[in-house]
């Protein structure tokens, strides 16, 4: 599919002013993205799963300006407050999406937003934010052209949701959402997050997913520094293809339903992931002390109980412990009695997976 087929074209703009809210939810991806060509291209296919309770609220209002203007006019509040330091990163979306929704050009803005997670949890949300934003701009673009079917809809929020923050492209939908052309899975695009589309076991319905928070600091490791550091990577290559082959082994966990295999994938792409940012240059170690101690107590409790819950991370020292539904009460406890201990205030948030954005009505 070419991008030209993105850019909207209606020229008479009849809406005068308006607001919308989107809540659009943050991922955690199993196989991960990491490392990107021009124009937010993956080097890799991806998937993840969406979550539920941690997700970004936005409004945007809107209001028609006498003429368009030459600079972006908006301003952004986060929970309530102006923030004016998430202004460049929004110029820079804006800027990435304006040859597809020439229309914000003519309108000023005011952005208000607020996250149900903690802003200072360590917990990116750029995910969740930006793929809500994308949804707001869209539903302008769906006033001014009511013919947008919903499918066209969802597929160019991804598309622009993917210029704001690449994983924010796999935020929309639920429950599992896939980004990176691969040739087993049909529909798939580097342009755009699509509905993982085969069969998924009962295994991973409402998978869950609690959050330690290990350490709530500002990331190390900027997303755009942190993907740059796979050019010139020595190891880069393989890590690709070893992506490609990963996500054809858990298309194949996700019919058979086998916990055990998943596992392997899931915990094997983590440390690659962090095993990527040691290996270059400059290297970074983004895991703590305490990040290590959970995952060993995670592998020797899994040793003894014979349960299934494993961990995943970001580009951060915070751990996602996965694990099935039917086995939430006994990890739960595990949790509370062994792993509270290693996080920052002994805090964590419980999640699981989730089914995306949904659009606010008052
Ligand atoms: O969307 P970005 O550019 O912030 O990159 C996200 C990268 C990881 O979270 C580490 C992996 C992923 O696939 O979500």
């Amino acid at each position: 599919m070419p991008t030209s087929a993105f850019i909207h074209t209606t020229s008479e703009l009849t809406i005068e002013n308006g607001s919308v809210t989107w809540e659009s939810p943050s991922n955690i991806a199993l196989v991960k993205y990491w490392g990107k060509k021009e124009h937010q291209i993956p080097a890799n296919p991806s998937i993840s799963f969406t979550l539920s309770n941690c997700k970004t609220v936005t409004t945007l209002s809107y209001k028609k300006l006498s003429s368009p203007s030459d600079e972006y006019q908006f301003e952004v509040y986060l929970e309530g407050k102006r923030q004016n330091d998430f202004k460049p990163k929004i110029k820079t979306f804006f800027k990435r999406i304006e040859q597809y929704v020439p229309f914000i050009k003519a309108y000023e803005f005011k952005i208000e937003t607020s996250n149900t997670f903690p802003h200072s949890s360590g917990i990116a949300s750029s995910a969740s934010g930006m793929s809500a934003l994308a949804l707001c701009i869209m539903s302008i673009e769906k006033e001014i052209n009511p013919n947008l079917s919903d499918a066209d809809f969802i597929k160019k929020t991804s598309f622009l949701a993917r210029l704001g923050s690449g994983s924010a492209c796999r935020s929309l939908e639920g429950d599992l959402v896939c980004w990176g052309t691969h040739k087993e899975i049909k529909g798939t695009s580097d342009l755009f997050g699509v509905k993982y589309p085969n069969e998924v076991h009962e295994n991973f319905k409402n998978y869950q997913d609690t959050i330690l928070l290990v350490d709530k600091g500002e990331k190390q490791v900027s997303s755009t520094v942190g993907h740059n550091l796979m050019h010139k990577h020595p190891y880069a290559e393989n890590r690709f293809q070893q992506a490609h082959d990963n996500l054809s082994k858990l298309n194949k966990v996700f019919k058979s339903g086998d916990l055990k295999s998943f596992i392997e994938i899931v915990e094997s792409e983590a440390l690659t992931l962090h095993a990527m940012m040691m290996t270059s240059l400059p290297y970074f170690i983004l895991m703590k002390p305490n990040t290590l101690e959970i995952i060993n107590k995670i592998w020797a409790f899994r040793q003894v109980s014979g349960l299934h819950l494993c961990f995943t991370l970001d580009a951060g020292a915070n751990v996602h412990l996965l694990y099935p539904e039917n086995e939430k009460e006994q990890v739960l406890d595990f949790i509370n009695s062994q792993l509270v201990g290693y996080c920052q205030n002994g805090h964590y948030i419980c999640d699981g997976v989730g089914l995306g954005a949904n659009l606010i009505t008052d």
